[in-house]
C-alpha cells in the first residue's frame, strides 16, 4: 500500500515536472515589453535593447529570465538537454578593454556580493572556485587575467563555479565556406551570436560563436564533455551578467531564445532592435545610391570629399587648451604618433596593462624609437594637474627612470610617449618560463637601480614624487639589462582619494599597502611597501599572489614570513637560480623585503635607509620570530629599550576596495 503511494507520488511528480518543462521555450527578438529580472545597471532601453551594463565605470549588471527553470530530470538524476542562443554586442572605449559578459545558469539570482571588473559580476575573490556557487557561466572575456589562467584577452570560456575556465578558445568561428577558423574581436561592437547547447545524453556542452550575419557554423568553438549535474541544484535561473572596469562602453543583448529539451528557435535579424551608433564612424554610404543626374553626382562627390576631410580631421583630432601652451615642447602631434605606431597596429603592441595598451613606434621625422601608451581617462577632472605633474616628471633625469618624452591629448584619451626599452619589463624575465633567467648579480643590480630611482623620487628631486605603482612589470630593462622604473603617477589619474563617497584605491592588487585602503592617502611609505613586495618577487621569482589549481592561493609575503619562522628563509629563493647566489645578499634582500612590506607604515624604512642597507652601509634591524609572530627590533631610542613592531598577518591583504585595485591588473 505504502509503496503504491510512493509510486503514485513519483509519477505525479514526474508528470507535473514534465508539463512544466514543456513551457520553458522563449524567444525574444528584442526585449521591448519583455519581463526580465534586472539588477545593477542593467536596463531595457526604449529601443528594446537589453543593456546589461551602461557606460558607468566599475559597475555590474544582471538580467534574468524571471522564472526559475528545472534542469534536472529527477527520475534519472541527470540534466535535461537544453539549447539557447543570443545576439550580443560589446563595445569598448579606446584602447582599454573591458572585462566582458557572461551567459549564466545559476541557482540564485542574487549577485549583490559579486565583484565587477575581472570578476564579471559573477563571483568575488572569496567565493570564486567554490563548488557551492552552483553557477555555470559562458564567458566572453576581453581581458587576459593571469590569475585565472586566461589564454588571451579575447576569448570564450566555460566556467564552472570558477572564473578559471575548464575550457576556452580565442574568439573565432569556423567558416564552413572558407574551411578555416576566422578570428573575431569580442569587444569591437560587432553584432555576434552565441549558441550554448547541452546534450544531456552525451553530457556534452557545445559553444558556438559567429558574426550575426553568418549562419550557425557546423563546428562549435568549444565542445566540452562534462556532466553538469553536480553543478545544478534545481531550480536554476538563466540570464546574463556583465561588468565594466575603466572603459565607458555598454554591452548589449539584442535577442535571446531558450529551449529546454529541444533546439532554441532562431532569432530573426529583421526584428532585432538597432544598436545605437558608437564612435565616429563616418563611412560614406553614398556609393550605394544610384543617381541618374550627373549634377547630383558632382554634388555627391563634393560631399564625399568634405566627409573625407572631416573624417580625417576627426581621425587626428586633438584636445588642446590654453593652459597647455607652456607645455609646447612636450606636446606631440597625434598624427605623428599615429604614423609612428602604424595606426596603433596590433603588431606594434608591446603590452597592455590596466591603464591601457603600449605600442612601439618610430617617430616620423627624428626616427627615434619610442613607446606610446594610450590611456583612456573619463573626465577632464584632474587632467590639468596630471599633465602638470607628468610634464614636470618629464624633467626628471635619472638613469634608472624611464624618460617620459611627452604627451598628446585627445577626446577622452591621453597618449604618453616614453623612451623605448628594448628588453621589455622585468616581470617577463622573472615569470616567463621561456625567457632566459637573470643571474643573481643582475637581479641585485636591478634591485639597487630601482631603489635609487625611488630614493630620487622621494627625496632627491625638487618635490616629493610618489610612484604609486611599483611592481616588476613597471620595471623596464634597457639594452644592458639595467633596471629603469617606469609608469609614473598614472595611478593618480584614476585616484580620487579614499573618501567614503568614492572608495577608490589605485595600485596593483598584491602591492597595495594595507593603510592605503583605510586612509586613501598615498605617502612615500606606500611605495616602500610595494618595493618590499618587489624585492620578494625578484628574490623568489614568484608573483605576489599566485593561484593554484586547488583553490589555494599563495601569498608570497605570507609564505616568506612562515619560511622565516621555520628558519628556512633561503628555501624561498628562486629555484631557477640553482643556488647560484650570495647567501648574504639573498638573505638581505628577503629580510629587507619583509621589513619594507611591514604592515605598520612607520616600521618601514625610508628609501635612503634602504639604500644604506643595500650598499652594506648599515645593517638591518634584527628580525626575530617569537611565538610564531615576527618582530623587528628598531633602533634603540637612547636607552636600552627597543621598539618592537609585531607583524599583523591579517593586515597583509587589504580587505576593502580590492575590486577597484584589481583595475590595474597585476601583470
Ligand atoms: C547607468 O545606470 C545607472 C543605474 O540605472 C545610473 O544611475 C547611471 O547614471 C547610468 N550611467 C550612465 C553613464 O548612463
Ligand atoms: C562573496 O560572495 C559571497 C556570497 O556569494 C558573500 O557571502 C561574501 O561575503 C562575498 N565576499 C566578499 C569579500 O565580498
Ligand atoms: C564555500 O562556500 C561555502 C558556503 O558559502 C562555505 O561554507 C565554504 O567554506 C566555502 N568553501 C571554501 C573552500 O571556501
Ligand atoms: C587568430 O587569433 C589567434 C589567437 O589570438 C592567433 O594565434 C592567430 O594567428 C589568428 N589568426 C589570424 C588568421 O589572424
Amino acid at each position: 500500500m505504502f509503496i503504491n503511494f510512493v509510486v503514485l507520488f513519483l509519477l505525479l511528480g514526474l508528470r507535473s515536472e514534465a508539463s512544466q518543462q514543456d513551457d520553458i521555450d522563449f524567444t525574444y527578438n528584442g526585449f521591448q515589453g519583455v519581463d526580465m529580472s534586472l539588477d545593477g545597471v542593467a536596463q531595457i532601453t526604449n529601443d528594446g535593447l537589453l543593456m546589461v551594463v551602461n557606460t558607468s565605470m566599475q559597475q555590474k549588471g544582471h538580467a534574468f529570465y524571471p522564472h526559475p527553470i528545472h534542469f534536472m530530470n529527477s527520475s534519472s538524476g541527470s540534466v535535461f538537454s537544453f539549447s539557447t542562443t543570443f545576439v550580443f554586442a560589446m563595445f569598448s572605449e579606446f584602447a582599454v578593454s573591458d572585462p566582458g559578459m557572461a551567459f549564466i545558469i545559476a541557482h540564485s539570482r542574487d549577485f549583490s556580493s559579486a565583484w565587477p571588473s575581472i570578476y564579471l559580476g559573477v563571483f568575488n575573490k572569496t567565493n570564486n572556485g567554490n563548488s557551492s556557487n552552483h553557477v555555470i557561466a559562458i564567458e566572453m572575456d576581453s581581458i587576459q587575467n593571469l590569475e585565472f589562467d586566461d589564454i588571451d584577452s579575447n576569448h570564450v570560456g566555460i566556467d564552472i563555479n570558477d572564473l578559471k575556465s575548464v575550457d576556452s578558445a580565442p574568439a573565432s568561428y569556423f567558416s564552413d565556406q572558407e574551411n578555416r577558423y576566422v578570428n573575431l574581436t569580442l569587444s569591437s561592437g560587432r553584432t555576434l551570436q552565441l549558441w550554448v547547447e547541452y546534450c544531456g545524453v552525451q553530457k556534452q556542452l557545445n559553444v558556438t560563436l559567429a558574426p550575426f550575419e553568418v549562419p550557425k557554423p557546423k563546428t562549435p568553438l568549444l565542445s566540452f564533455n562534462i556532466d553538469l549535474s553536480p553543478t545544478i541544484v534545481d531550480p536554476m535561473f538563466v540570464g546574463f551578467s556583465s561588468s565594466t572596469a575603466v572603459s565607458k562602453a555598454p554591452h548589449y543583448v539584442l535577442g535571446w531564445s531558450f529551449k529546454m529539451n529541444g533546439k532554441a528557435k532562431d532569432l530573426t535579424l529583421s526584428q532585432l532592435p538597432k544598436l545605437p551608433r558608437m564612435g565616429p564612424k563616418t563611412e560614406p554610404r553614398i556609393f550605394t545610391i544610384g543617381f541618374p543626374v550627373i549634377g547630383a553626382s558632382f554634388m555627391l562627390m563634393s560631399i564625399f570629399i568634405i566627409q573625407i576631410i572631416v573624417a580625417r580631421r576627426k581621425k587626428f583630432a586633438e584636445v588642446y587648451e590654453d593652459w597647455e601652451l607652456e607645455y609646447g615642447p612636450q606636446r606631440f602631434k597625434y598624427k605623428d604618433l599615429y604614423i609612428a605606431t602604424k595606426g596603433f597596429d596590433d603588431k606594434e603592441l608591446l603590452g597592455s596593462g590596466g591603464f591601457g595598451k603600449v605600442y612601439k613606434g618610430i617617430l616620423p621625422t627624428s626616427k627615434v624609437e619610442v613607446a606610446v601608451k594610450r590611456v583612456s581617462h573619463d573626465s577632464r577632472q584632474g587632467v590639468k594637474e596630471f599633465i602638470a605633474e607628468i610634464v614636470s616628471i618629464g624633467k626628471l633625469q635619472h638613469r634608472n627612470i624611464v624618460t617620459l618624452l611627452g604627451y598628446c591629448r585627445r577626446q577622452g584619451e591621453l597618449l604618453l610617449v616614453y623612451d623605448f626599452m628594448p628588453n621589455g619589463s622585468l616581470d617577463k624575465f622573472l615569470f616567463n618560463q621561456s625567457t632566459t633567467t637573470l643571474s643573481w648579480n643582475q637581479r641585485f643590480q636591478i634591485i639597487k637601480s630601482v631603489a635609487s630611482a625611488l630614493l630620487y623620487l622621494h627625496e632627491e628631486w625638487e618635490q616629493v614624487v610618489i610612484h604609486r605603482d611599483v611592481k616588476s612589470s613597471n620595471v623596464m630593462l634597457d639594452k644592458e639589462l639595467n633596471g629603469r622604473l617606469g609608469d609614473f603617477g598614472l595611478a593618480r589619474l584614476y585616484d580620487h582619494g579614499c573618501d567614503p563617497k568614492s572608495t577608490h584605491v589605485v595600485g596593483t592588487f598584491g602591492y597595495i599597502a594595507p593603510e592605503l585602503c583605510k586612509t586613501g592617502k598615498a605617502s612615500p611609505s606606500v611605495d616602500v611597501f610595494a618595493f618590499g613586495i618587489f624585492l620578494l618577487e625578484v628574490a623568489c621569482g614568484r608573483r605576489p599572489i599566485q593561484f593554484h589549481e586547488s583553490e589555494e592561493r599563495l601569498v608570497l609575503l605570507e609564505w616568506v614570513i612562515s619560511s622565516f619562522n621555520m628558519g628556512v628563509i633561503l628555501e624561498t629563493a628562486d629555484p631557477k637560480l640553482e643556488m647560484n647566489y650570495e647567501v648574504e645578499e639573498m638573505e638581505l634582500v628577503l629580510k629587507l623585503g619583509l621589513l619594507c612590506s611591514h604592515s605598520i607604515p612607520t616600521a618601514r624604512p625610508s628609501m635612503r635607509q634602504v639604500m644604506y642597507f643595500l650598499e652594506g652601509e648599515a645593517s638591518l634591524p634584527e628580525l626575530r620570530s617569537l611565538n610564531g609572530s615576527l618582530f623587528f627590533t628598531a633602533e634603540g631610542t637612547g636607552d636600552d629599550v627597543s621598539i618592537w613592531f609585531p607583524y599583523h598577518m591579517s593586515a597583509v591583504t587589504p580587505q576593502s576596495s580590492i575590486a577597484d585595485s584589481l583595475l590595474s591588473g597585476g601583470r
